[in-house]
């Protein structure tokens, strides 16, 4: 039925087509037609949906072409292996069979959907075919357990800096691992990691870029917490051009972190955030945290100076 409702929107381009018409055509039903044309969404297909005239199929699937991702790809490690699928449940978990078989520092997985995309927190992560940029990358850092969330904020700053790069978009990073534009969520970072006897085997740093997502691919209640990047710079982003800037950035910082430690990452990471030098109210498990947040430490950990002026440090919270 998905392709006959396609083959329909083709024989019409540009037409705005009824939901009426199509249940007339196709012999369903409305709601029927508006599933249909929703899981169309799922699979990248655009449609602008006007009261009073419908539909309108307003764009197609964008589909990785990852030997021209490979042939512009200037690093020696990240990103030379790249492992592409069509649809799975999601990259971090094919990333730790890959890790856990032994792939090598730098293999990236990357999928054009994600069934069950993960965030932090037990979150889902909304991943729609073809629309954004949902990859994860095998680290065999060196360096001890307790030094990875400084890793986060590497990514961050890595990410962060690839989209300036492309486009001056007005991209910020708040604490610990979201880059924000105009208040809103455009990437999310989830690390997770794998250790023996209190020793670091691999690092899955799996990154979400709500790329080319128009508002009618979120929900309305996501909506008002996420934006992507078509939506505020108005136009469609290369994808692989992304994900190439982001390895090349990513492997400069990353030497960089090995050569010279966390202090350059940090002073880099303080200079993109919008998380401090202003009052908040962090979310912990062990209870609300409220005050000024004024730098990170060495490990990577918020400090937040409290009305008593007392010094609080978080590792992990909701900001
Ligand atoms: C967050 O902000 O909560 C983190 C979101 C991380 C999403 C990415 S998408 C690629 C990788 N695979 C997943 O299932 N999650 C991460």
């Amino acid at each position: 039925m998905d392709r006959q409702i396609l083959a329909y929107f083709e024989l019409h381009p540009n037409e705005y087509i009824s939901g009426e018409q199509l249940s007339e055509k196709l012999g369903c039903s409305r709601t029927a037609v508006w599933k249909h044309i929703s899981a169309l969404r799922d699979q990248g297909y655009s449609f602008e949906a006007v009261p009073r005239r419908g539909y309108r199929l307003t764009g197609v699937p964008d589909r990785y072409d990852l030997a021209e991702l490979l042939s512009k790809l200037h690093t020696t490690t990240m990103g030379r292996t790249i492992k592409l699928f069509d649809s799975v449940e999601s990259t971090q978990t094919v990333a730790h069979k890959f890790a856990s078989q032994g792939a090598a520092e730098g293999t990236l997985v990357l999928a054009e959907q994600q069934t069950a995309g993960r965030g932090r927190m037990g979150r889902s992560w909304h991943s729609p075919k073809g629309k954004g940029v949902w990859m994860s990358l095998i680290l065999r850092p060196l360096v001890p357990l307790q030094f990875t969330p400084q890793l986060t904020l590497l990514v961050a700053v890595a990410l962060c800096r690839a989209i300036r790069q492309i486009e001056q978009v007005p991209v910020a990073i708040k604490w610990p691992n979201d880059l924000l534009i105009e208040g809103k969520k455009v990437s999310g970072i989830l690390l997770e990691s794998s250790a023996e006897d209190e020793r670091l085997k691999y690092v899955i740093a799996g990154i979400g870029i709500s790329v080319n997502l128009r508002a009618e691919d979120y929900t309305g209640e996501l909506l008002e917490k996420a934006t992507s990047l078509r939506i505020t710079s108005g136009a469609e982003w290369n994808r692989s051009e992304l994900i190439r800037t982001f390895l090349e950035q990513f492997e400069q910082l990353y030497t960089l972190y090995h050569e010279e430690g966390f202090e350059p990452i940090r002073v880099a990471w303080e200079a993109l955030t919008i998380s401090l030098g202003r009052p908040l109210l962090a979310r912990t498990t062990k209870g609300n945290v409220e005050g000024v947040a004024e730098s990170i430490d060495e490990m990577g950990a918020l400090l937040v100076r409290q009305s008593d002026g007392t010094l609080t440090k978080l590792y992990s919270a909701e900001i």
